[in-house]
C-alpha cells in the first residue's frame, strides 16, 4: 500500500485483480478511444505558473459543488455496474467518499441500488438519472431517490443510445457474467475476486430488477436495456424531470456552449463538462479543451463542473483554473476500488489530495478556491 503512489499504481493492482471483461469495461472509450486518450492527453499540455516567495502556510482545499461543502471539489462520478469492480462495490465507494467528504453520485446502471447505499451511509449521495422510455419507471426512480434523501439529481444528457465500445463486445460483457469457458476463466484467475462476489446478493442491476415492469429475472435485463435508452429526449424533459423532482439539479454530458447556454436556461444549478469519459462520440474533443469557452460562455449563470481523464491533483487544479466549481473522477476511483476495496477508493482520493496541496504550494496559493487563469501559462 505504501509504494501506491499515483492512479495508475491503482490501475495496474485492479488489472490484475478484476476479471477482464469488468477492468476492460471502466477502462474502454468508444470506437478508436481518441477522445478517451485525448481526455487524459490534453491535461499535460497546460502548464502551471511557479511561484516562490510567497507565504504557503495554512492552505486550504475546501470548497462547495451546487452549495454543499466539500473537502476538496472532486465528487465520484457515476458509473454503472461498479459493483462488479468489487463487491458491494457502489456501497463501499460511497462509504470512502462520505468519510474523505466528497461526494458520492450513484448511476441508475449501478449493481447496489439506490437503497442499498442508503443504508450504508449516514451523510446524503447524489442519484444519476438515465431517462428511460419507461417513464413510469423513471418517476419511480426519481421517488426513490427522493425518499432516500439524495442531495442532487445529475441527469445524463449525452447517452440517449449507447455508444459502441469494441472491447465490450468482445469480452461479451453482462452482469453478471455469463457462465461460458472464457468467462468462468477470466473469473476463476482472480480469486479474490470471487470470495467478494460469493459473499454478496449484490450481483445485477438492483435499480431495476424487481422495480421495472417486466424486469422480472436477468435473461429478460440485457434486452431492456437497450431496448429502454429513450432516445426521442430533448430540453423540453428538462422540466418535467425538475418538477418531479424539487431539488437541486445537474446536468451532465455537454460539451458544446450552444448546448451550455440551452442548458443554463433550464434552471438547473450546475452542468457538467463531459464526453462521458470518452465512451460516448469518439472523435469529440477532450473535456479540458471546451471547459474554458463553455465556462466563459455561460458566466455566472450556472455553475460548472467538468469530467474526464482527470488522473491527478494537478489536473483538477487545471479544470479549476480554466473555470469548473468542481469536478468528477470516475476511473481513478474504479481502479482504486478494483485495487484494494473501499480502502483502495480512499487511497484514490488521499493521492489526489496530496498532488493538490502541494501543486497549489508550489503555485503561491493557499486557498483552492483562489485558482483561476493566471495560474496557468499562456
Ligand atoms: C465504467 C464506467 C461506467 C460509467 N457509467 C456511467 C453511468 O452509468 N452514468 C453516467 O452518467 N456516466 C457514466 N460514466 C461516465 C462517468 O460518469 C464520467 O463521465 C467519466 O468516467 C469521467 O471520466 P474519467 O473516467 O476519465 O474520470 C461511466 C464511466 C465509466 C468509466
Amino acid at each position: 500500500m505504501s509504494m501506491i503512489l499515483t492512479i495508475a499504481d491503482l490501475k495496474d493492482l485492479a488489472r490484475r485483480r478484476v476479471p477482464k471483461m469488468f477492468f476492460d469495461y471502466a477502462d474502454s472509450g468508444g470506437w478508436t478511444e481518441s477522445t478517451y486518450r485525448a481526455n487524459e492527453e490534453d491535461f499535460q499540455k497546460i502548464k502551471f505558473r511557479q511561484r516562490v516567495m510567497v507565504d504557503m502556510s495554512n492552505r486550504s482545499l475546501e470548497s462547495t459543488m451546487i452549495g454543499e461543502k466539500v473537502a476538496m471539489p472532486v465528487a465520484l462520478a457515476p458509473t454503472g455496474m461498479t459493483g462488479m469492480q468489487h463487491a458491494d462495490g457502489e456501497m463501499l465507494a460511497a462509504q470512502a467518499a462520505e468519510e474523505f467528504g466528497v461526494p458520492f453520485t450513484l448511476s441508475t446502471m449501478s449493481i447496489c441500488s439506490i437503497e442499498d447505499v442508503a443504508s450504508v451511509t449516514k451523510k446524503p449521495f447524489w442519484f444519476q438519472l438515465y431517462v428511460l422510455r419507461d417513464k413510469d419507471f423513471v418517476l419511480s426512480l426519481i421517488d426513490r431517490a427522493k425518499a432516500a434523501k439524495c442531495s442532487a439529481l445529475v441527469l445524463t444528457l449525452d447517452l440517449q443510445i449507447l455508444g459502441q465500445r469494441h472491447k465490450d463486445i468482445r469480452n461479451g460483457l453482462s452482469a453478471p457474467p455469463r457462465f461460458t469457458p472464457k468467462h468462468v476463466w477470466q473469473v476463476a484467475t482472480r480469486p479474490g475476486w470471487c470470495i467478494g462476489m460469493a459473499g454478496t446478493r449484490r450481483r445485477t442491476f438492483r435499480n431495476i430488477v424487481g422495480h421495472a415492469k417486466g424486469v422480472g429475472d436477468l435473461t429478460s435485463l440485457s434486452s431492456w436495456t437497450t431496448e429502454q435508452f429513450d432516445p426521442h429526449l430533448s430540453w423540453k424533459d428538462v422540466a418535467w424531470i425538475k418538477e418531479r423532482w424539487g431539488g437541486k439539479l445537474i446536468l451532465k454530458g455537454i460539451l458544446d456552449k450552444e448546448d451550455a447556454l440551452m442548458a443554463a436556461k433550464t434552471g438547473a444549478d450546475a452542468i457538467i463538462v463531459s464526453n462521458h469519459g470518452g465512451r460516448q462520440l469518439d472523435g469529440a474533443p477532450s473535456s479540458i479543451e471546451v471547459l474554458e469557452e463553455i465556462a466563459d460562455a455561460v458566466g455566472d449563470t450556472i455553475e460548472v463542473h467538468m469530467d474526464g481523464g482527470i488522473r491527478s491533483g494537478q489536473d483538477v487544479l487545471k479544470a479549476l483554473c480554466l473555470g469548473a466549481k468542481g469536478t468528477y473522477i470516475g476511473r481513478p476511483f474504479l481502479y482504486g476500488l478494483g485495487a484494494l476495496g473501499k480502502e483502495g477508493v480512499t487511497k484514490a482520493l488521499e493521492i489526489i489530495r496530496k498532488e493538490m496541496d502541494i501543486t497549489l504550494a508550489l503555485c503561491g496559493k493557499r486557498l483552492v478556491t483562489d485558482m483561476g487563469k493566471d495560474q496557468l501559462r499562456r
